[in-house]
């Protein structure tokens, strides 16, 4: 059962480690297979904390090896920050392999995600100013630069040339920023080159190969479902393929080489940056959740949007991904309530609404209908069966299984690494 996908469930930052690490020790391969250094993950192995954001989790396991894929768009100045500060931490980072038909972030990309959120105004998407989505529509456009580019200095030029065409006029005439010139970016981008030459290959073959051998290998989804380009709340979105199918394409491999299908979810919700957000709390007691949650962003430290569970965005997400299994995190977070509001279906100016609507207009006015279910009062992080939770959280628990129509298999109850109850194994 060698390939397993890990993919968000809501708007992100459900809380992915809890997976990787429950894989831990069986892994030996893990895949980023989308997006950039949006993500954010704080790793915390003994007394240390490492905060990644572009590097797959696994370039802290000496037994993994982390893989970049095709499907990531990669900053070098990043990369090569994140890479030497584990280095100075004495990491070895030497398994990291990257794929050649990676596409890169440069200066301009990054340049152009500031200066059109902008000139969005009140219509921005709030995004992560990474660059990310500049950098995607270039592939789309064409006009990408890919990381075997930078072994072919030639090939590179006429490229730089080839984007920076238009991007200057655009820049200097709607943007009143100065141009940016060729040689600047081609001496930047050939100054990471000597290095990245034992990193960078075909990451596909060697996933195929890992996987035709029975190695197990993770795909790790950045962001999450309702932040993905095709399914997402669009255009309130990350510019990649955050959904299972991204696996496939994001990394060179054949669909079916995707044995199960993990989605990670909040036992409440949380959004970063803009866009449809049916249970957000605007009153303390969403003031509550954030705090009791430390509902922060890792990469750009805003306070994150928090509302209550939402079962149509679950069972949504188990449709376009395919979910074979749950990971239900941060369970504890809701002891104390008195009751716990969950929202079962929407209302549209009148109309119930069971699934997530289609229409963006329609889930823009989607107001949640909520049931109510009875809280607990004790302390749950020390619980490591089902049977050991207090009655009233394993109900809670039963009624979110059966709404989102998938299993629940694992329920994070508290930050430490082994604060988890496993119902069924996600490796088997
Ligand atoms: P971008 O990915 O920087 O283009 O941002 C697009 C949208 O995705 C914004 O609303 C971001 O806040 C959101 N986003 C991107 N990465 C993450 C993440 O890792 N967690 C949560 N939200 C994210």
């Amino acid at each position: 059962m060698p390939g397993i996908v890990i993919v968000g469930v809501q708007w992100g930052d459900e809380g992915k480690g809890k997976a990787t690490d429950l894989l831990g020790e069986r892994t030996d391969w893990v895949v980023k297979f989308n997006g950039g250094n949006n993500a954010g993950h704080t790793v915390v192995i003994g007394d240390e904390k490492y905060a990644l954001h572009l590097l797959p989790s696994g370039i802290l396991s000496p037994g993994v090896i982390p893989v970049i894929g095709n499907g990531v768009v990669v900053d070098l100045e990043v990369l090569f920050g994140e890479l030497e500060a584990l280095n100075a931490r004495g990491i070895d980072t030497s398994r990291l392999k990257i794929s050649a038909n990676a596409h890169i972030i440069t200066q301009y990309h990054r340049t152009l995600d500031k200066v059109t959120e902008r000139f969005l105004g009140k219509r921005m998407i709030g995004t992560t100013g990474r660059g990310i989505g500049p950098a995607y529509a270039d592939k789309i456009n064409r006009v990408g630069i890919r990381m075997q580019d930078l072994f072919d200095e030639n090939i590179l030029r006429q490229k730089v040339e080839g984007a920076l065409d238009q991007k200057n006029h655009l820049l200097v005439k709607v943007f009143n920023r100065r141009a940016i010139t060729v040689d600047e970016v081609v001496e930047d981008l050939l100054s990471y080159a000597p290095r990245l030459r034992s990193i960078v290959c075909d990451t596909s073959l060697l996933l195929n190969t890992a996987l035709d051998d029975g190695d197990v290998v993770v795909f790790e989804g950045g962001q999450a479902t309702m932040l993905d380009i095709d399914h997402g709340t669009y255009p309130f979105v990350t510019s990649s393929s955050a959904t299972a199918g991204g696996a496939a394409t994001g990394a060179g491999i054949g669909p079916n080489r995707l044995d199960r299908i993990v989605g990670i979810v909040k036992a409440y919700t949380t959004r970063v940056g803009s866009g449809p957000f049916p249970t957000e709390l605007f009153d303390e007691q969403g003031e509550w959740l954030r705090s009791r949650g430390f509902e922060f962003g890792t990469t750009t430290g805003r306070p994150r949007r928090v509302g209550w569970y939402d079962a149509p965005i679950t069972r949504y997400a188990t449709r376009v991904n395919g979910i074979t299994d749950l990971v239900l995190t941060k369970l504890d977070i809701l002891t104390g309530l008195a009751e716990i509001p969950v929202c079962v279906a929407y209302d549209v100016d009148g109309e119930r609404f069971d699934e997530v609507p289609v229409n963006q207009s329609d889930f823009h006015h989607a107001t949640p209908i909520l049931q109510y279910f009875s809280g607990w009062k004790q302390d749950i992080s020390r619980a490591r069966t089902f049977e050991d939770l207090p009655l009233e959280a394993q109900d809670y628990v039963l009624a979110l299984e059966e709404m989102s129509g998938t299993r629940i298999s694992v329920i994070g109850v508290g930050a430490a690494r082994d604060a988890v109850i496993v119902r069924h194994d996600l490796i088997d």
